[in-house]
């Protein structure tokens, strides 16, 4: 039996020297508590517990060492990777805590402030009132029909049967389109009514037509708590056979049901427009004291300053010479239009006192119409 070969020490190999592995796992623990974080821990793990790190290297040495030495040495390389694990694995968790902690105060999120910082808004009620009247005429098999604000004369005078000298040219307060000379007129308007929607209406289509039209239209007026030079006007239109102004009052009294109640009567007063003949004003009972405040001065009523009466807006037949511009049968076919100005509608509607309330777009004024989005 031969005896254990005394003369072999295991220290002769470099990488096993106890001092060595001493080192190496020093080194590795001092790397370890160096790291400032998981992104150096991570390569730190790479220099000392890896495939190339010296402790893995003095591991493969222990190989190639005699049988009687190898349980020593591995002994020893084993204890020194083991506390490296152990020291990796506790400065990660530290290193994680830390992490986990600053990301808990840097995205803390305070579900105690509000969470409507920025409004929503509110649509104008001027946009949600020409809705509703859009609706109502929708309903009875209207189309809603649209035209330029900036208007040709032809489409906003003219074809409506002004004379070039009428004096209602001037009466709507026009804004007309400065040309470059004077006598070099461009006969371009800002649109002083939605009427010329009429004429283009009637171009486009062929009778019927029954068209609603609402819009923006200019006049040179100041702003104040009665007038705006910006205002709007919703207009009706219907041109088939037959039609009497009876169907006009007919079909008013359905819009004014539809939008103040049931049960309001409308009347007709003659007027004069150069574009319908026989014109007339429209006027609505008073949807608020329905004429009980006539001859009453113990119930005055606001809304129609005691009248029993509101003023809607005009009306009347389509005049022929307006069919014939805007090449249609006069023989054949007849029609009647009415034209209100929103704004007023509104007013006396929502008991709305000036009119620059409407104009301001301010949020405070907007906010309880409601926010029908
Ligand atoms: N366009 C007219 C105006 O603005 C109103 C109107 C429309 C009158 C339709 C009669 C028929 O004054």
């Amino acid at each position: 039996m031969s005896a254990p070969n005394k003369s072999y020490d295991p220290v002769e190999v470099e990488a096993l020297k106890p001092e060595e592995i001493e080192r190496m796992r020093n080194e590795a623990l001092a790397a370890f508590a160096a790291a400032a974080d998981l992104e150096a821990l991570r390569e730190a793990k790479a220099a000392h517990m890896g495939d190339r790190s010296p402790l893995a290297l003095a591991n493969r040495e222990i190989g190639a060492l005699p049988p009687q030495a190898k349980a020593e040495a591995g002994k020893r390389v084993g204890m020194a990777r083991g506390a490296v694990n152990k020291a990796f694995a506790a400065r990660q968790a530290e290193l994680e805590a830390e992490r986990d902690a600053r990301v808990l105060v840097e995205e803390a999120v305070d579900v105690t402030l509000p969470y409507d910082r920025v409004p929503a808004g509110a649509r104008h009620p001027l946009t949600t009132f020409c809705e509703r009247v859009e609706d109502v005429f929708t309903a009875m098999g209207y189309e809603v029909a649209e035209g330029p604000e900036v208007e040709a004369e032809w489409f906003n005078f003219d074809a409506l049967n002004f004379e070039p000298d009428h004096p209602a040219r001037a009466m709507q307060d026009t804004f007309f389109v400065a040309g470059d000379k004077p006598g070099r007129e461009t006969g371009v308007v800002l649109r002083t009514h939605t009427s010329p929607v009429q004429v283009r209406s009637m171009l486009d289509r062929e009778p019927p037509i029954y068209v609603v039209c609402p819009g923006r239209v200019y006049r040179t007026d100041e702003l104040d708590a009665t007038h705006t030079p910006v205002f709007h006007q919703v207009e009706l239109l219907a041109i088939d056979e037959g039609l009497t102004m009876a169907d006009l009052k007919g079909t008013i009294e359905h819009m004014v049901r539809s939008l103040f109640g049931e049960g309001l009567t409308t009347r007709l007063r003659p007027n004069y427009f150069p574009f319908t003949e026989p014109s007339a004003e429209l006027d609505m009972q008073c949807y608020v004291c329905r004429g009980a405040s006539v001859g009453n001065p113990e119930q005055p009523c606001r809304t129609c300053s005691s009248e029993g009466w509101i003023e809607l807006g005009g009306c009347g037949m389509v005049n022929p010479r307006v069919l014939v511009a805007a090449g249609i049968d006069p023989e054949k076919y007849s029609g009647f239009a009415f034209g209100f100005g929103i704004e007023r509608m509104l007013m006396f509607r929502h008991n709305v006192e000036d009119m620059r309330d409407m104009v301001e777009g301010d949020v405070r004024f907007t906010r309880p119409f409601g926010m029908e989005i």
